[in-house]
């Protein structure tokens, strides 16, 4: 198994470049599938979770290119609409959005059900409640099947703002027949990549970014030129990392407003953060302060931060409180920490936090994506040698990791092979 051994304490410096978002990817490669034609989309990351999905739609007979190594041609003219057993499907929690192109392109989905990190249980409730709102029937067994003679426009409130629910029943409703309106929208970048990823090829989606989505139904959408936001996530990462190592990198091919909530934060904490029109410099060092964290849906701060932002303040000075609203269980990763030393405490949905002086390396596993990207962080700040197991996770959302931060000046090795993700695109190439 490949793990990552890191030697800790060296500060990060340099320039680090983020690629293309994981959220956005995700949903705007099955996406392209809406179009009966041929999409082109570029700044597409590197990484296992694109790998599977290019697996899974060639499976359909959908002709899927790398042109270079970021850039996707897709050309779904020929493809059939079958991925009920799809080995794929059931790796990863965004396949989920098969269900909404499938439904409608097709009127009819057969899809395996969805996996994905596991931190609790996630359920897609809402993204059914939307899809029989706009007229399918859907009944879930062995697999998700999905029909209907025609999709109708249709007012939708979400209970709450579900990224993966807004996103779905966008796919499903940019071809139905009508408007639909989605209130309670969630806001998240992603979102609104999506929406303008569907306006490209012809689509009429208003207000993503916004609480109300109104898609009003076209005929057909067209082929397509695209490229895909920067990933928020990756970004905040970095930004931890130099905070964590008491670095200065400048963080470039980033949308800084996409930040805000991170760069907040992290300012409050005492680190210092200048920002430029496509680059953020985070300089780490000198006096932090404890803080209260609480994730929140977009603008609020991500849950998809929130191991990164554990591992900072575990090692700042003073009593920190991290809320974790938006998730469940999502503290599994918290015992790992503690093996570093820690000082931890959590009740439910509260994590109390003790700063510590120091962490000390150690061997740890990555329980999630994220849960794994704080671990290399923890690594990277902790005295001594830490051992990473479990890195699967980290590839199937970070590209090339432990080459970026090498070039920050990172004592980082990856034992048991080259990078997977890198193989299966090399494979793929056209
Ligand atoms: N939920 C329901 N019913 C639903 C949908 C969601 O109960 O129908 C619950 C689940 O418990 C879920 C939570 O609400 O965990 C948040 O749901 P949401 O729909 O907002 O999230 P998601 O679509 O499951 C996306 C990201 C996650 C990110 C969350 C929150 C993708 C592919 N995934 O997941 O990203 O944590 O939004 O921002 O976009 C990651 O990148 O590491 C990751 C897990």
């Amino acid at each position: 198994m490949d793990k990552l051994c890191i030697r800790g304490q060296n500060p990060l410096r340099g320039e680090v470049a983020i690629s293309g978002s994981k959220n956005a990817a995700v949903a705007i490669i099955p996406a392209a599938l809406l179009a009966n034609d041929v999409v082109t989309l570029e700044n597409v990351p590197h990484i296992a979770d694109v790998a599977n999905l290019v697996s899974i739609m060639r499976d359909m007979h959908v002709q899927v290119d790398y042109l270079d190594e970021h850039t996707l041609r897709i050309d779904s003219r020929n493809m059939v609409n079958d991925c009920a057993n799809s080995e794929g499907v059931r790796k990863m929690r965004a396949s989920y959005y098969l269900l909404g192109v499938l439904l409608g392109r097709f009127k009819h989905a057969r899809v395996a059900f969805p996996g994905g990190c596991d931190f609790g249980v996630r359920p897609i409730d809402l993204h059914v409640k939307g899809f029989e709102a706009l007229g399918a029937s859907v009944t879930t067994k062995a697999i998700i099947e999905m029909k209907a003679t025609e999709l109708l426009g249709t007012n939708i409130f979400l209970d709450f703002a579900s990224v993966g629910a807004t996103i779905n029943i966008m796919l499903a409703a940019v071809l139905a027949h009508g408007t639909t309106v989605i209130e309670n929208a969630a806001k998240e970048p992603h979102v609104v990549d999506t929406a303008s990823f569907l306006n490209s090829m012809g689509a009429d989606v208003k207000g993503a970014g916004t609480d109300t989505i109104r898609i009003r139904g076209v005929r057909r959408l067209h082929g397509s030129e695209y490229a895909i936001i920067p990933d928020q996530i990756e970004a905040g990462t970095y930004m931890v990392a130099s905070a964590v190592t008491g670095g200065d990198i400048k963080i470039t091919n980033v949308i800084p407003r996409h930040l805000d909530s991170i760069s907040a934060k992290l300012r409050e904490i005492g680190i210092r953060i200048r920002e430029e029109d496509d680059a953020i410099r985070v300089i780490g060092g000198g006096r932090l302060k404890p803080t209260k964290v609480k994730t929140l849906p977009y603008p609020g701060f991500p849950t998809d931060m929130q191991p990164q932002m554990m591992v900072l303040l575990s090692m700042v000075n003073g009593t920190s409180m991290i809320n974790e609203s938006v998730t469940d269980n999502r503290f599994r990763y918290v015992e790992q920490l503690q093996k570093m030393g820690a000082n931890i405490d959590v009740e439910g949905h509260i994590a109390i936090i003790e700063g510590v002086d120091r962490l000390s390396g150690s061997e740890v596993a990555a329980t999630d994506l994220r849960a794994g990207a704080a671990m290399v962080l923890a690594g990277l700040a902790a005295e001594g040698t830490t051992y990473v197991t479990n890195i699967n996770y980290i590839d199937r959302g970070y590209e090339g990791m432990v080459d970026k931060l090498k070039l920050l000046g990172a004592d980082i090795e990856r034992t048991g092979g080259s990078d997977p993700v890198l193989r299966v695109i090399k494979d793929h190439a056209g």
